[in-house]
């Protein structure tokens, strides 16, 4: 076994080089990383182009030229480099060794387990990117030779900040900016970019006059009438709000907005809490399901007899996801185990699916009631509670890799495919995720079980076993 320890992008690129010019399998090495990101993709794509360049006008015989790594390769690998996640170097080479012994067209079979994987972290890492160039607000300082400095904090998911600076020394070219994040920091003096050491918040400016310039022009451009909470959300993540001056103003803002989405967002700062606190380090459903016993993200767990995650098994290719547990399931410890799950068990007969070969799951994980005398009736979860409950079941898809996701009612669907799906409209259409190659929302059981009229319910239950047989022939 060899074991291979790497700073960046560079040191992996060119232990890979070697490895291969030495034919070591992947299975022989093992790499290792530091946080340390310096030097990550430093002119990645303009060295590929001058390697196949040289390559080509000398034909020479150095490795490279004999491994003759094609350019989409590099540009994918350049980005999952920046992923924090510490497999990636594994992952990395162990799709580049395949791609130099036969697989010339891997990076196409976008079903193949390792590219799906690269994928999905690429995907993250763009993301990561986006959102660095949306959010990061620069706050102005006077330097000692009274020059303007404008300085910023940021916190991405990953160690995107060479990727990202580019961008903000085009942008505000003529101003002289430091832009810092824990690992770390980038430096533009109007002519030049460099990096630097990550730093913590407290280096960063807290507030100053240009935090009320952008105070007013966001509440000039607020319009409460089009507000979309979960958009916002989704544009706006919360977890960088600290660092928004205008996130201060939200709060007041959505107080006038219409009654309901001011219900949704009345405190945002309750949005923050999320169970991503409880998530273990090690993130298979075992160890998910063992932590998820602990989680008190919400406050549904002060009442829930337990928190009910989801069963089946882990190779499932079909996860099902409901809404939330009911009454049965809340004392069983089981998703679908009461009246909603024995039509869906029938359903799933009918369709001809093997329940013991799914993965069933809800979207919250505790139930949530209301008394009425000795009865227990289902509330259904608000927007805080979804929004603090779904690192489980995000955690729980990326575990399972299921090649189709069918969400039974309207929270499953909105959950997963956006709030402005309308399942009355949108019902059984195939739709990709970042979750699975295929997504479909259909009818709830439950949903089935208190429709009044018998003819609409007969209709529903066979688009439910019909939505189940599709999915279930995809995942095939
Ligand atoms: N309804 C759901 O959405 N999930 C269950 O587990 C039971 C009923």
């Amino acid at each position: 076994m060899r074991f291979i320890h790497v700073a960046c992008f560079d040191d992996w690129r060119s232990e890979a080089r070697g490895l291969l010019s030495d034919q070591i399998p992947p299975t022989e090495v093992h790499w290792s990383a530091e946080d340390d990101q310096l030097g990550l993709f430093d002119q990645i794509q303009e060295k590929a182009a001058t390697e196949k360049e040289t390559e080509s006008r000398s034909g020479n015989t150095e490795p490279s030229t004999r491994f003759s790594v094609p350019t989409p390769f590099l540009d994918l690998a350049g980005h999952v480099a920046c992923h924090q996640d510490p497999a990636r170097w594994q992952l990395l080479y162990q799709t580049l060794w395949r791609i130099v012994h036969g697989e010339r067209r891997l990076l196409e079979i976008s079903t193949d387990d390792d590219v799906h994987l690269l994928q999905l972290m690429r995907k993250a890492v763009t993301r990561d990117v986006h959102k660095m160039k949306a959010f990061v607000r620069f706050r102005k300082i006077e330097t000692e030779a009274s020059a303007e400095t404008y300085i910023a904090w940021h916190r991405p998911d990953h160690f995107i900040m060479r990727l990202a600076a580019p961008f903000f020394s085009r942008r505000f070219k003529g101003m002289s900016w430091t832009i810092l994040t824990p690992h770390e920091s980038a430096h533009w003096n109007q002519q030049q970019l460099t990096y630097g050491p990550g730093l913590p918040a407290s280096e960063a400016p807290k507030s100053d006059a240009l935090e009320d310039l952008w105070k007013t022009y966001y509440a000039s451009i607020f319009n409460p009438a089009r507000i979309k909470v979960d958009m916002m959300k989704r544009e706006m993540p919360v977890r960088h709000w600290p660092t928004l001056p205008e996130a201060t103003l939200i709060d007041d803002l959505i107080r006038d907005a219409p009654s309901r989405v001011n219900e949704m967002i009345e405190n945002y700062e309750g949005f923050s809490k999320t169970a991503a606190h409880y998530l273990p380090i090690k993130q298979d459903l075992r160890s998910l399901q063992q932590a998820v016993s602990k989680c008190q993200a919400c406050h549904l767990c002060n009442d829930a007899t337990q928190a009910v995650f989801g069963v089946g098994p882990e190779n499932a290719r079909l996860v099902l996801v409901g809404e939330q547990p009911g009454d049965r399931e809340d004392i069983e410890g089981e998703p679908f185990v009461g009246p909603a799950g024995e039509l869906l068990n029938t359903s799933l007969h009918q369709a001809g699916i093997e329940r013991r070969e799914v993965y069933l799951t809800n979207v919250v994980k505790h139930f949530k009631f209301e008394r009425r005398g000795k009865r227990r009736l289902h509330k259904k979860p608000d927007s805080r509670e979804i929004y603090a409950c779904r690192p489980w079941l995000e955690s729980e898809l990326a575990a399972l890799r299921p090649k189709t996701v069918i969400c039974l009612g309207a929270t499953a669907a909105q959950a997963l495919l956006g709030r402005d799906f309308r399942l009355s409209q949108q019902r059984g259409r195939i739709r990709m995720t970042e979750w699975s190659q295929q997504t479909i929302a259909t009818w709830h059981p439950a949903a089935i079980l208190r429709m009044p009229d018998k003819n609409r319910k007969r209709e529903m239950v066979q688009q439910l076993i019909q939505d189940l047989k599709r999915g279930a022939e995809f995942s095939e």
